[in-house]
C-alpha cells in the first residue's frame, strides 16, 4: 500500500494515496475494489496539462474543453462524485460497461474493477473527446478500453446488453436504448436532471420501466446532441432568471418582474432548516408550478431578491405571483427555520401553500435518502399527478417515505 512521507508528498503515487484516503474520509469510498481503483490509476495522466496538485484534489474538477462562449462542455469528473457514482453502480470483476460521456479516467477506474474478464467501453459525441481520452487510456496502459464516438442517445447497440451503465453527463432523460441495452439484472446510474435538479439515481429494472436504489447530489455538464434538455429559461431582469421544464409552469416575465417590485411578504414555517439538498428536491417535486429562481449577487445586494437565489431555489409560480424558500436563525428549530417569501396579487395563498409543504417535509421526510425514483417508458397521465414528471420519451415519478 503506498502511504504519504513528508519526502514524497508531491510525487503522483504519494497524492493518489492521499487522495483515496480524502475520498474514504469524505465517504465517497466505501468498497475496497473502488479504494483499489482509485489507488491505481494515475489520474494525472488523464490531465496532462493541469497541474499534479488540481489532477488529485479529491473535489476539483478539470476542464477539458469548453463552447464558444466560455462554457465547459467536457471536464474530468471530481474524484469524489466518480467514486460515489462507481459505489453506486457496485460494478463487479467480469461485468461489461458502458460509460456514456468519456475522458478515459473514469472507464480506466471502471476497467480496473471489472478485471481482465470484463469490458468497458466509452462513449463521446465529441471526437475532440474521444481522441484525447484514446490517446491518454492508451499513454496510461489501459488500450483494452473500447472508446466510441456517437451520441448515447441512441445507446451503444454493438457491444449490448450492458451489465452496468454509468452516464457521465446531465441526462434531462432515460432514451429506450439504455433501458433496452441493459441485461435484466443491470444497472444504470445516470445524472438526472428533473425540474433544474440534477440527481445521481442508481436505477435497476422494474418491469418495463426503472425503480431507483439510491441517489445522491450531483453536478455535471449537460447532456448535448438529440438528448439535450428540454428547459424554458427567461429573464426577468438583469441578473434574476427563472428556469422550467414543467409544462404547467406559465411564465409570465412581465408581471413576474413586476411582482418583484412590490413590497415582499415573509412567512415562517416554524420548521427545522437542514439537508438542504433532500428539502430542495422535495419542494421542487411538490410545488404545483415549480420553477427555478436564480440571482446575481447584485441583484441579491440591491435587496430584490434573498440571498438563497444565488445558488437556485426553489420557486412557485402562479400568474404575476412569485413564492421561494429563504431561512432564518432560530434556536429553537434546532439552529436555523426555513420560510417563504413571496410577492404579487397572490403572495399570500402561494406563501401559505409553500410554508405547508416546508411543515409536512420537515415533520414526515427529513432525512436522507427519503425519495423513490421511478421511470416508465410510457407518456405521463393527464391530469399530471403530484410529483410525476413528463419527459420525452416516458415519465419520472418520485414518491417520498
Ligand atoms: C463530465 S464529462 C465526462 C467525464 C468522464 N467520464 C471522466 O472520465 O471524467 C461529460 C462528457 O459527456 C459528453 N457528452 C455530452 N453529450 C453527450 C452525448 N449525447 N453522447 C455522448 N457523450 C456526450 C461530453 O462531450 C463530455 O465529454
Amino acid at each position: 500500500m503506498t502511504t504519504v512521507s513528508d519526502s514524497n508528498i508531491h510525487e503522483p503515487a504519494a497524492m493518489r494515496a492521499a487522495m483515496v484516503n480524502s475520498l474514504r474520509g469524505q465517504g465517497a469510498i466505501t468498497s475496497e475494489p473502488v479504494a483499489a481503483a482509485f489507488a491505481a490509476v494515475p489520474r494525472h495522466r488523464f490531465a496532462p496539462d493541469a497541474t499534479l496538485e488540481a489532477s488529485y484534489a479529491p473535489n476539483g474538477t478539470v476542464v477539458a474543453k469548453r463552447d464558444e462562449h466560455g462554457l465547459e462542455i467536457s471536464v474530468m469528473s471530481a474524484a469524489h462524485l466518480q467514486a460515489v457514482m462507481l459505489e453506486q453502480a457496485q460494478i463487479e470483476p467480469g461485468m461489461k460497461v458502458l460509460e456514456i460521456g468519456s475522458g478515459g479516467y473514469n472507464a480506466a477506474l471502471i476497467q480496473e474493477i471489472v478485471g481482465p474478464q470484463g469490458s468497458v467501453t466509452t462513449a463521446d459525441i465529441d471526437k475532440d473527446i474521444t481522441d484525447r481520452a484514446s490517446a491518454c487510456l492508451t499513454d496510461a496502459g489501459y488500450d483494452r478500453v473500447k472508446v466510441v464516438l456517437a451520441d448515447g442517445e441512441a445507446g451503444v447497440p454493438d457491444g449490448a446488453p450492458y451489465d452496468r451503465i454509468l452516464v457521465t453527463a446531465a441526462a434531462w432523460d432515460i432514451p429506450p436504448a439504455w433501458i433496452s441495452d441493459l441485461t435484466e439484472q443491470g444497472r444504470i446510474v445516470v445524472p438526472l436532471t428533473v425540474c433544474g435538479l440534477t440527481r445521481s439515481v442508481a436505477f435497476d429494472r422494474e418491469g418495463t420501466g426503472l425503480l431507483s436504489r439510491s441517489y445522491c447530489l450531483a453536478r455535471f455538464v449537460p447532456m448535448q446532441g438529440e438528448g439535450a434538455a428540454e428547459e424554458r429559461k427567461v429573464l426577468l431582469r438583469e441578473g434574476i432568471a427563472l428556469q422550467t421544464d414543467d409544462p404547467r409552469v406559465v411564465l409570465n416575465t412581465t408581471a413576474l418582474d413586476q411582482a418583484l417590485n412590490e413590497p415582499r411578504l415573509e412567512r415562517w414555517s416554524g420548521a427545522a432548516y437542514d439537508l438542504p439538498d433532500e428539502l430542495e428536491l422535495y419542494l421542487t417535486l411538490n410545488l404545483p408550478e415549480p420553477a427555478r429562481l436564480h440571482a446575481a449577487q447584485h441583484v441579491i445586494d440591491q435587496g430584490v431578491v434573498a440571498a438563497p437565489a444565488l445558488l437556485g431555489v426553489p420557486a412557485l409560480v402562479s400568474e404575476g405571483s412569485i413564492a421561494y424558500r429563504t431561512r432564518r436563525e432560530n434556536e429553537d428549530t434546532g439552529g436555523l427555520e426555513s420560510g417563504v417569501i413571496a410577492h404579487g396579487p397572490q403572495a399570500e395563498s402561494l406563501a401559505e401553500h409553500y410554508t405547508e409543504l416546508l411543515r409536512t417535509w420537515a415533520r414526515d421526510h427529513r432525512r436522507r435518502g427519503a425519495a423513490t425514483f421511478r421511470y416508465l417508458p410510457t407518456p405521463a397521465p393527464t391530469p399530471l399527478p403530484q410529483g410525476t414528471v413528463p419527459k420525452r420519451h416516458g415519465t419520472v415519478t418520485v414518491s417520498w417515505n
